[in-house]
C-alpha cells in the first residue's frame, strides 16, 4: 500500500465522522445518501435521509410510492430533478432485481453520474473505483501542488491519476470516504488546517507554502438575470396553484402561476396573460404586493408579485387548483413559491 494511503486510512479509522449511512452501508442506504448529498450539505441532507428511510425502508417501498409523495418528502431539499430521478431509479432497480454492482451498471440508473456510480460501487460493493468530486479535486490539487484548473481537462486527469496510483485494492470505499472527510474537516476551502492534517508531510503545496491558493478555480459565469411576474389569486382563504411542467426548472412542483418577462418585454402584458390564463374571460384587477429575489444555480430571478381576489362568478382554469395553507396535506411547493406566497395579504404597493 502506498505510504500516503496508509496514513490516510489510519487517520480515517480513528477520526471518521459518524454519519447515518455509514452505520449500515447497504446499496440502498448508500445510493439514497449519495443522491441527497449531491449539491447538498450533510447537515441539511441528514434529516431527509432519516425521514425517507422511515417512510420507505427499502428500494421496493420507494419504487411503489407515488412520484407526488416522493416530491413532497423532498420538498425543501432543492434540485428537485434528483427526486424525480430517485423515483425513476428505484423502479429501475426493482425491474433489474437489485442494484447493479459495478460503476458501469450503476451509471445506467437515473440520476447516477460518474462520481455517484463510483461512490456507490466502492462503498456498498467494495469495487476499486475512485469517486472524484470537487472536494477531492481540491484536496489532491494541494497534495500534488497542481497549479492548473482541476475542475476539468488536464488538471482533472492529473487528479484522477494521482488517486488511482494510491487506491488501496479492496478498500476504495474507505479511501474515498477518508478523502471526503479530510476535505470536509481539515483540507477545507479557504484556510486549510494543516496542523491537524495526517498528510501534511505528503503535501507538496504545503511544502511550497501556497496550499491556501489552491485549487485554481475556473472563471465563473455570472448568473443570468430573469425578470418574472407571479400572481396570487385568492378566494376566501384559498389560493390558486398550478403545477410546473415535468421538465426544466422546479419540474413538477406547485406554486402560484408565474410568467417570465423577456428582456425588453412588457411586464403588464405578461400579467394580463396570467390573468387570462387563470380565469379566462374574467375581468379582475390585480395589485402589486412586493418583489421576491431568488437565486437558482445559474439564474437570478426577480419576481414582481401581484395579488387579486377572484370574484365568486369567475371560473378557475382547468390546470389550476385551490389550496388552503392550513390544509395538512398540500401539493409540494417550491421554495420560490413559498416565498411568493409569504407576500399574500401584504400591503399593496404604489402602481403596477
Ligand atoms: N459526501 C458524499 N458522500 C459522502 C460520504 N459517503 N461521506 C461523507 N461525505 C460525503
Amino acid at each position: 500500500m502506498h505510504p500516503t494511503t496508509r496514513r490516510l486510512l489510519a487517520w480515517y479509522e480513528a477520526e471518521q465522522r459518524d454519519l447515518p449511512w455509514r452505520r449500515d452501508p447497504t446499496p440502498y442506504h448508500t445510493w439514497l445518501s449519495e443522491i441527497m448529498l449531491q449539491q447538498t450539505r450533510i447537515e441539511a441532507a441528514t434529516p431527509y435521509y432519516e425521514r425517507f428511510l422511515e417512510r420507505w425502508p427499502t428500494v421496493e417501498a420507494l419504487a411503489e410510492a407515488s412520484l407526488e409523495d416522493v416530491l413532497g418528502a423532498w420538498s425543501g431539499l432543492g434540485y428537485y430533478r434528483r427526486a424525480r430521478n430517485l423515483h425513476e431509479a428505484a423502479g429501475q432497480v426493482v425491474a433489474l432485481g437489485g442494484f447493479p454492482d459495478t460503476p458501469a451498471g450503476l451509471r445506467a440508473l437515473a440520476g447516477v453520474g460518474e462520481y455517484t456510480a463510483a461512490a456507490i460501487a466502492s462503498i456498498a460493493f467494495g469495487r476499486d473505483a475512485v469517486a472524484v468530486d470537487g472536494n477531492l479535486r481540491r484536496v489532491v490539487a494541494r497534495l500534488d501542488d497542481i497549479d492548473v484548473v482541476v475542475a476539468s481537462g488536464p488538471g482533472a486527469r492529473r487528479v484522477r491519476g494521482w488517486l488511482e496510483a494510491r487506491l488501496p485494492t479492496g478498500r476504495a470505499g474507505d479511501f474515498n470516504q477518508a478523502l471526503m472527510d479530510l476535505g470536509a474537516t481539515i483540507c477545507i476551502p479557504k484556510a486549510p488546517r494543516c496542523g491537524r492534517c495526517p498528510l501534511a508531510e505528503d503535501c507538496l503545496a504545503r511544502a511550497a507554502g501556497h496550499q491556501a491558493e489552491l485549487p485554481i478555480s475556473a472563471p465563473r459565469k455570472a448568473p443570468r438575470a430573469v425578470s418574472a411576474v407571479a400572481l396570487i389569486a385568492r378566494r376566501g382563504g384559498a389560493v390558486a396553484l398550478t403545477q410546473r411542467p415535468a421538465t426544466g426548472l422546479l419540474a413538477g412542483l406547485w406554486g402560484p402561476p408565474d410568467g417570465v418577462v423577456d428582456p425588453g418585454g412588457d411586464a403588464d402584458a405578461v400579467l394580463s396573460a396570467l390573468l387570462q390564463g387563470l380565469a379566462p374571460g374574467c375581468a379582475a384587477a390585480a395589485w402589486p404586493v412586493g418583489t421576491v429575489e431568488h437565486i437558482f444555480t445559474h439564474q437570478h430571478w426577480r419576481v414582481r408579485v401581484f395579488e387579486l381576489a377572484l370574484p365568486d362568478d369567475c371560473e378557475l382554469a382547468a390546470d389550476l387548483r385551490w389550496w388552503r395553507s392550513e390544509a395538512a396535506d398540500g401539493p409540494p411547493l417550491s421554495r420560490l413559491a413559498e416565498r411568493i406566497l409569504a407576500l399574500q395579504g401584504g400591503v399593496p404597493e404604489q402602481g403596477p
